[in-house]
């Protein structure tokens, strides 16, 4: 066996999802054994966190993402000055409730035509105490229900756009967003239809593809119809069993897959900095 496969060890961190990575140094280039087995790691676990890590420059930062796959802009979060394909999830000590992104349960940029695949993240300045993701496993989630209803979901599509985060309804509620200058005229109001199950390109698992942020209502029925039934769908993303809370260490990598998880930034953290770094992956049109 290839020497640098064989240190590589993999810890499942959940019964529901996620899994710690050791004996891999992020800074060098992945051979292909080793970026096989980190993605064979992913399909199953769909978030891994890389330990022992020492500090990544950009450049090789960039480089771990792009064994996985392009990048995608998103025309909404900041990004790294100098660095177009680094993006800035950044909380400053003045920060008050309700102003951190990522409060509620989502799945990143949903309203768009191909979603993205995964995002890999990385701690640089981190509060005292606080300031941990949660994840939820939708895999899970799906095969918690019932046949029944999974098989009228399975047939399923819904509307997502980006209004509720700055469409028109943002602009009437004053939401601050970070919306970047060249963000498209009208993006935020432009509808997307997604399937509501998709399925895995590579281990065929089924995921429930519905979320707070950018989910507007099932096709053909009106909001008012929906409301109740992606109410009641997420109401389960807070089911304990289904995901895991995770915490974050200075030059530890995370990285999760966008399609079949959602997270929610906890802001626990009032008065202190908070500043994490991302590259985002290409995904593909959800089927
Ligand atoms: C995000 O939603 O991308 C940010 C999550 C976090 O700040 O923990």
């Amino acid at each position: 066996m290839n020497a640098r496969i064989s240190t590589l060890r993999i810890e499942r961190m959940t019964g529901a999802m996620g899994a710690r990575v050791y004996g891999v140094d992020l800074r060098q280039p992945l051979d292909e054994q080793q970026r096989e087995a980190i993605l064979r790691a992913f399909d199953e676990h769909l978030l891994l966190t890389f330990h022992e890590q020492e500090a990544l420059s950009p450049e090789e930062h960039m480089a771990f993402s792009e064994n996985f796959g392009p990048h995608q802009d998103l025309p909404h979060i900041p990004l790294v000055d100098g660095y177009p394909k680094l993006q800035k999830v950044f909380a400053a000590a003045s920060h008050v409730k309700g102003q951190v992104a990522g409060q509620n349960w989502h799945s990143d940029s949903s309203f768009l035509p191909a979603p993205p695949m995964a995002v890999a993240m990385r701690a640089v300045e981190l509060p005292e105490f606080g300031g941990d993701t949660a994840f939820v496993n939708m895999q899970l989630v799906y095969e918690s229900l019932s046949p029944a209803l999974q098989q009228m979901l399975d047939g399923m599509k819904a509307v997502h756009s980006a209004t509720r985060l700055f469409g028109a309804a943002s602009k009437e509620r004053a939401v601050q967003v970070n919306m970047r200058e060249k963000i498209e005229e009208g993006v935020g109001d432009r509808e997307q239809l997604h399937p509501v199950v998709r399925t895995h390109p590579r281990t065929g698992r089924k995921g429930l593809f519905v979320n707070r942020v950018y989910t507007q209502r099932f096709e053909g029925w009106t909001a008012e119809e929906s409301a109740p039934l992606l109410a009641y769908l997420y109401s389960l993303f807070d089911k304990p069993e289904f995901g895991l809370r995770a915490q974050w260490h200075t030059n530890m990598m995370l990285m999760w897959d966008n399609r079949f998880t959602q997270h929610r930034a906890i802001f626990d953290y009032s008065g202190q900095r908070r500043l994490l770094v991302r590259t985002t992956i290409q995904g593909e049109v959800p089927a």
